[in-house]
């Protein structure tokens, strides 16, 4: 499978008065076509900032202060306006963290999906509505909703309208921020079998962002795992769910229940994700980690490749 995005050394920090605070540190990831890259982790660890980063819409006091962002071979970072504004809207779409909000109140559903599509493509309004009506379908509403305003759909049924907007302009990744966060699991459960089935209609790529460690297990082909801007495991799904190697890891899996496997009892990770102002010397993750020793405490660990497609940063590995 060939590359589609690449991301080399990414570094993201938000600068502020009392600091710089990195919040995405020396990542490198990539996601090939067609492929769904996962990335998990707490609360504050830098998903949403990598993802704003990727898509280059992040805004001050972000700041992308090292690496690059190449996609097909072309650095995003060095994108004018123009190349930049086609890759926003015809290469790569973002569904944001609580995006079902973000549909402007006052316009209706039809009038929203025909706009992005009118903007950017070439069609006639007509062309445009017809296109509005099957997308609509195709995320599970039934077209005569076109005239909706977004406060008479449900949460769910919102949330399928910015996934329809997002595939508007029929890109070739999809960057996905908990796009099901908000609803309850079963209307979760349905879009999420939905967006597969569009996937293997489409064949677009999925950087799919979620603190649902279980949840990306069904759905990624890879999953990353960060803690405080690190990525600290990087591998295949099913390796990174039957052989976790990095504490954290194994921490999060071990606090979330399965849905087949036998009965458990479920463990937290104790304490609190680290301040990233005030960043240990060594590992970041030392202070909540049992197997902390020595080296732990003095060098930062890197992300180091124990088998073709798993890589840790640990220092027990
Ligand atoms: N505007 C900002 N100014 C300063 N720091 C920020 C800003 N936005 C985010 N941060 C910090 O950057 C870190 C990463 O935030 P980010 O929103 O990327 O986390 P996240 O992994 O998406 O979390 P969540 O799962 O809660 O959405 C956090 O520690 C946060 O406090
Ligand atoms: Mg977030």
């Amino acid at each position: 499978m060939s590359k589609l995005l690449e991301i080399n050394n990414l570094c993201v920090d938000y600068v502020s008065p009392n600091g710089i605070a990195r919040a995405v540190n020396n990542v490198s990831i990539s996601i090939a076509e067609g492929e769904t890259l996962g990335i998990a982790g707490e609360s504050g660890c830098g998903k949403s900032t990598l993802a704003f980063a990727i898509s280059r819409l992040h805004k001050a006091p972000a700041l992308i202060s090292e690496g690059e962002i190449l996609y097909k071979g072309q650095d995003v970072l060095k994108m004018n306006d123009k190349a930049l504004r086609e890759f926003r809207w015809n290469e790569v779409s973002v569904v944001f963290q609580s995006a079902m909000n973000s549909l402007n109140p006052v316009i209706t559903i039809g009038e929203q999906l025909t706009d992005v599509m009118l903007a950017h493509k070439k069609v006639t309004p007509k062309q445009a509505y017809e296109k509005a009506a099957e997308l609509l379908q195709t995320v599970g509403i039934h077209p005569d909703r076109l005239s909706a305003f977004p406060h008479q759909l449900s949460g769910g049924m919102r949330q399928r309208v910015v996934i329809a907007v997002a595939l508007a302009l029929e890109p070739k990744l999809i960057i996905m921020d908990e796009p099901t966060t908000a609803l309850d699991v079963v209307v979760e459960r349905e879009i999420l079998n939905e967006l597969y089935d569009l996937k293997a209609k489409f064949g677009f790529s999925i950087l799919f962002i979620s603190h649902d460690l279980s949840l990306m297990g069904e759905i990624a082909d890879r999953i990353g795992v960060m803690y405080a801007g690190n990525m600290i495991e990087l591998g295949e799904a099913k390796t990174v769910f039957s052989e976790p190697q990095h504490p954290y890891t194994q921490g999060l899996i071990s606090s979330f229940p399965t849905i087949h496997g036998p009965k458990e009892r479920l463990y937290g990770i104790p304490g609190n994700p680290v301040n990233l102002l005030q960043i240990p010397q060594g590992c970041n993750f030392q202070a909540r980690c049992s197997h902390c020793f020595e080296p732990c405490t003095e060098h930062e660990p890197v992300l180091k490749t124990i088998a073709p497609e798993h890589h840790v940063s640990c220092h027990l590995v």
